[in-house]
C-alpha cells in the first residue's frame, strides 16, 4: 500500500449553474462559490472538482466548449477564477477542473473552421466520413438519442458526436489534436489548478473500422459508446498524455469511464500503469435500469449492489484505486433512489447512504446537497425539464415511440433525470432557498423551506454535521482509507455489512437498507460480539436489533 494525498482526499463536486448566483441573473457563478468557500472549508472536503467553467455555448451545460482557455461569462472572469483558485488555495482545498476533450462545441473556432473546408488544416480536427447507400456512414446512435452522425451540407459529409449534435467529436487519431490538447492541459497547469476530471475519456479512441454495430438502443440504433469505450489507442493516448502534462505536476486525475471493467480499471488506474489515479466506474449506477436504459420503474436488489462494490473494492485492492460515489450531476439524488426521502427516514437513510459509501476503500465524492440530504424533485411536465438527454428521451419514449403514458413518464423522470441533480443548491429557508434573488434558471426544489444548509450547520444531529463527521473520521483513520474489505452476509436482501482491516486494526460497517426493525445476521453478530467501541452511527443509543436505516460502525 502506497500511501499518498489524492487517496487520502475527500473531494466534493460543484455544478456551477446551481451552486450559488451572486448578481441574481438566476445563474450560479464564480464569484458566488468563492462566498461559499467557508462553508466547504467547515464540512472539511480537501478538493473540489468544479463542473465545465469555460466559455460554452450551453447546449449540454457547459460539457460543450467552445474556448478552453476562457471563462463563460455567465460564470464570470478569468480574474474570478484565480481569486476563486487562490481563495481555495489559502484554506488548504485543491481545485479540480473538468477536462472534456472527446468532443468540443460546434461553436469552438476549430469545428467552425472544420466544418467550412474539406480543405481547412482543421478538417482532420474532426471525424468525418462518407454517406454510405445515401444514409449515416453507420447505425451508430449517439448517447442523448438519435443517430451519432449529422450530415452537413457545406462539404456534403457526415460528422460523429457522440453526445448532442453540437458536441462534435475531436480526431484523437491526430497528433496535432492530442498536442493542442495537452498545450491546453499544461496552460491550466501553470495557472496552478490541481488536477482533471476526465469528461468520457474512455471513448475518445474510437474503432479502426467503422461498421455497423448490434442494434440495442430503443430507437432502433447501435449504442456508439459500447462500439468507442476503451477503444484500441485508448491507453496509449492517456499514457502520452501522462508524459507530456500529468507527470510533470503533483497532480490528482480521474477519468470518468463508461464501460469500464475492473480488469480495465487496472490498466487506466494501475498503479504503475502510468496513466491516472483513478476512475469512475458506472457498473453500480446500471443496477436499477433495464432494456430501456434508465428510463424504468425498475427497484435495486441490494444483493447485487454488494457484489459489484465487493468486486471493485477487492479486485482493486492494492492494484488500482477507486472513486467512491453515489451522486453526481448526472445521476438523481441517492436519499431518493436507494434510500428513503419521506419525512420519517429522509436524515437517518440519508447518514446510512453515507456511512455505507465513506467507509470503502477509495476516495469519496459528495455531490452539491448530498451532505445536506437534498432529494429528487416532483417532475410534472416537461416545461419543468431541461437536460437535453431527458427532453430526448421524453420525446422517444412518450411522443414517438408511445411506450410510456405521460404519467408513468413524469414517475420515471422523477426517479432518474439527470435534472434532480441540478435543481438549485439550498442555502436557506427564504424565496428560492437562497440561492438567488433573482430567477432561478431551473426550480428550486419546493422542500428548501425544511432541507437547508443554514438549518443544518450547527443542529449537531444533521445529514450536514454527520458527514463532517465522517469526514473527520477518515482524515484521522488510516484504515478508512487504505484498509482491505470483505463481505459479510453476501445474500441478505436487507442488510450490506462489511469489515475493513489494516494491520491489527479492524472495523465492522452495518447498514440497514429498509425500513424495518431487523435482527443481525450470525456473521454479522458473531463479529459485533468481539466489537469494543462505536465509532458512529446514526442513532443515539445502541441496540441488539437493527433499527429502520440504522447504520453502525464498531472498532474492536
Ligand atoms: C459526461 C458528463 C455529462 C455530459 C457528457 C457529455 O458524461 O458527465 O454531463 O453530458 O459527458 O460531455
Ligand atoms: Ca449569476
Amino acid at each position: 500500500m502506497y500511501e499518498t494525498w489524492w487517496k487520502e482526499a475527500v473531494v466534493y463536486q460543484i455544478y456551477p449553474k446551481s451552486f450559488m448566483d451572486s448578481n441574481g441573473d438566476g445563474i450560479g457563478d464564480i464569484p458566488g462559490i468563492i462566498s461559499k468557500l467557508d462553508y466547504l472549508k467547515e464540512l472539511g472536503i480537501t478538493v473540489l472538482w468544479i463542473c465545465p467553467l469555460y466559455r460554452s455555448p450551453q447546449k449540454d451545460n457547459g460539457y460543450d466548449i467552445s474556448d478552453y482557455q476562457a471563462i463563460h461569462e455567465a460564470f464570470g472572469s478569468m480574474e474570478d477564477f484565480e481569486a476563486l483558485l487562490a481563495g481555495a488555495h489559502e484554506r488548504g482545498i485543491k481545485i479540480v477542473m473538468d477536462l472534456v476533450v472527446n468532443h468540443t462545441s460546434d461553436q469552438h473556432k476549430w469545428f467552425v473552421e472544420s466544418r467550412s473546408s474539406k480543405e481547412s488544416k482543421y478538417r482532420d480536427y474532426y471525424i468525418w466520413r462518407d454517406a454510405k447507400d445515401g444514409k449515416e456512414p453507420t447505425n451508430w446512435g449517439g448517447c442523448f438519442g438519435g443517430s451519432a452522425w449529422q450530415y452537413d451540407e457545406t462539404t456534403d459529409q457526415y460528422y460523429l458526436h457522440q453526445f448532442a449534435v453540437e458536441q462534435p467529436d475531436l480526431n484523437w487519431e491526430n497528433p496535432v489534436v492530442r498536442k493542442e490538447v495537452f498545450d491546453m492541459m499544461n496552460w491550466w497547469c501553470e495557472k496552478g489548478i490541481d488536477g482533471f476530471r476526465m469528461d468520457v475519456i474512455s471513448l475518445i479512441s474510437k474503432p479502426e473500422v467503422y461498421e455497423d454495430g448490434p442494434i440495442n438502443t430503443n430507437d432502433g440504433y447501435s449504442a456508439v459508446g459500447c462500439i468507442t469505450a476503451n477503444g484500441h489507442r485508448v491507453h496509449e493516448f492517456l499514457k502520452e498524455m501522462n508524459r507530456e502534462v500529468l507527470s510533470k505536476y503533483d497532480l490528482f486525475t480521474v477519468g470518468e469511464c463508461s464501460g469500464v471493467t475492473v480488469e480495465e480499471a487496472k490498466k487506466y488506474a494501475g498503479a504503475d500503469t502510468g496513466e491516472l489515479n483513478m476512475v469512475f466506474q458506472f457498473e453500480h449506477m446500471d443496477l436499477d435500469g433495464d432494456e430501456h436504459g434508465k428510463w424504468t420503474k425498475k427497484q435495486l436488489y441490494l444483493p447485487d449492489l454488494k457484489e459489484n462494490f465487493t468486486k471493485w473494492q477487492n479486485e482493486l485492492d492494492g492494484q488500482a484505486w477507486n472513486s467512491l460515489y453515489w451522486d453526481n450531476h448526472d445521476q438523481p439524488r441517492i436519499v431518493s433512489r436507494w434510500g428513503n426521502d419521506s419525512e420519517e427516514y429522509r436524515v437517518l437513510s440519508a447518514k446510512m447512504l453515507g456511512t455505507c459509501l465513506h467507509m470503502m476503500q477509495g476516495t469519496p465524492y459528495i455531490y452539491q446537497g448530498e451532505e445536506l440530504g437534498m432529494t429528487n424533485f416532483p417532475f410534472r411536465n416537461i416545461s419543468q425539464v431541461d437536460d437535453i438527454e431527458c427532453k430526448n428521451a421524453y420525446q422517444t419514449l412518450v411522443l414517438d415511440k408511445k411506450e410510456y403514458s405521460e404519467e408513468t413518464m413524469f414517475e420515471i423522470i422523477s426517479k432518474k433525470s439527470r435534472d434532480n441533480a441540478r435543481t438549485p443548491m439550498q442555502w436557506n429557508d427564504s424565496k428560492n432557498g437562497g440561492f438567488t434573488t433573482g430567477t432561478p434558471w431551473l426550480s428550486v426544489n419546493p422542500n428548501y423551506t425544511y432541507i437547508n444548509a443554514e438549518s443544518q450547520i450547527h443542529d449537531p444531529d444533521s445529514v450536514f454535521s454527520y458527514y463532517k463527521k465522517l469526514i473527520e473520521l477518515r482524515k484521522n483513520n488510516k484504515i478508512i482509507v487504505y484498509g482491505s474489505y470483505s463481505l459479510l452476509c453476501p445474500d441478505d436482501e436487507k442488510i450490506y455489512a462489511f469489515l475493513r482491516t489494516l494491520g491489527e486494526e479492524k472495523l465492522l460497517v452495518i447498514c440497514n437498507f429498509t425500513s424495518e426493525t431487523l435482527a443481525l445476521p450470525s456473521d454479522v453478530a458473531e463479529q459485533k460480539d468481539m466489537a469494543k467501541d462505536i465509532m458512529i452511527s446514526n442513532y443515539a443509543e445502541p441496540s441488539d436489533t437493527l433499527r429502520p436505516y440504522e447504520t453502525v460502525v464498531y472498532t474492536f
